[in-house]
């Protein structure tokens, strides 16, 4: 749908645009707007319809472009990234990508949609991904001969997209393996999947980073919700910040911070950003409920192990709990 798009450009202004105006400026009937403006909608997209003013969106959108991202990235980080492709909609980014590594493009390559039809979240559940309310990145990246392995690489994604962030000046926390809080409220979620080739020792990695921009922008409910976490309320940029950040300027910070974070986990694994964690740690100290399969267990979080294991004292006993084979209830006291 094209016209769609177009709309979208003179719409992005979240100004008022009467319909007749914009089928003049776009060359085609009423009807048509009429079908975009559906068509906008169903990607998630809040428009406001209003007799003899037009159509608004309920806020300003600054569409993604990767010219803009890429004039924000520093020398370094823009030599070693080739490619950011910018589409408008996807099933998910990180099938996107995963087609990057079937092609075999280059480490690095980049894929940012405004919306995604099936967007995934950790352990299956669905990531609502309306159009230009958030980010929706997803990274290739390829690991030779790892000396240390992946573990603890879910962990240091979290921190990396945790200090793009504080250059806002906002205090953020991260909760095991790698979700991102303000005042217990989450506001990225990370998703990684890896193949591994045996005969070449390569680890092809995707990396999924969902970051809240502007909820208000759609009229789906909120993200960063499920039955098991109690800490269970979302926000975004702009209501921590109290003014809509450029997502351009955001993906290029987050990225800026991503590479030279992956390069040092390549060389060194997990252990020199132990400290980084505990800088961070919201469950540090706090009780929390290990939930696997029917049993679940109550303890106290005491930081994570130079693996990025998550570190739980129970009846006084450390107990190292792996990614993946958890669900994790922070206690409310
Ligand atoms: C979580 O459950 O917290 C992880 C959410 C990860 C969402 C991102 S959005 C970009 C990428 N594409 C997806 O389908 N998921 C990840």
């Amino acid at each position: 749908m094209f016209l769609a798009y177009e709309l979208l450009n003179v719409l992005c202004d979240g100004k008022f645009h009467s319909g007749s105006i914009l089928a003049k400026q776009l060359r085609v009937s009423r009807v048509s707007i009429w079908k975009g403006i559906q068509h906008l909608e169903s990607l998630g997209l809040k428009i406001f319809a209003v007799r003899g003013r037009g159509y608004r969106l309920a806020s300003s959108v600054e569409l993604l472009s990767s010219a803009k991202i890429q004039q924000q990235l520093s020398s370094t980080v823009s030599q070693q990234i080739q490619r950011i492709d910018t589409p408008s909609v996807v099933s998910s980014t990180m099938d996107y990508v995963k087609d990057f590594a079937l092609r075999r493009l280059p480490n690095f390559s980049v894929c940012v949609a405004e919306c995604q039809t099936a967007g995934r979240g950790r352990q299956g559940r669905r990531w609502l991904s309306p159009f230009g309310a958030n980010i929706y990145l997803s990274l290739y990246c390829q690991f030779k001969a790892l000396r240390y392995g992946l573990s603890g690489l879910s962990l240091v994604m979290g921190i990396a997209v945790l200090k793009a962030l504080e250059t806002y000046g906002i205090p953020l926390s991260l909760k095991w393996p790698n979700d991102i809080y303000y005042e217990n409220k989450k506001c990225v979620g990370i998703l990684i999947e890896s193949n591994y080739s045996s005969e070449n020792s390569v680890h092809d990695v995707f990396f999924g980073i969902g970051i809240n921009i502007n909820q208000s922008l759609s009229g789906e409910p909120q993200i960063g919700t499920s039955e098991y976490e109690v800490l269970q309320n979302s926000t975004d940029l702009k209501q921590i910040l109290k003014y809509l950040p450029s997502r351009n300027e955001v993906i290029a910070k987050v990225l800026n911070q991503v590479i030279p974070h992956l390069n040092e986990f390549q060389e060194k694994g997990f252990q020199p950003f132990v400290e980084d964690w505990s800088k961070y740690d919201l469950l540090q100290g706090r009780s929390i409920k290990i939930i696997r399969e029917s049993n679940s267990m109550l303890g106290i979080g005491k930081g994570v192990n130079e693996r990025g294991e998550l570190l739980l004292e129970h009846d006084g006993v450390l107990k190292a709990i792996s990614m993946g084979e958890v669900k994790l209830q922070v206690q409310m006291t």
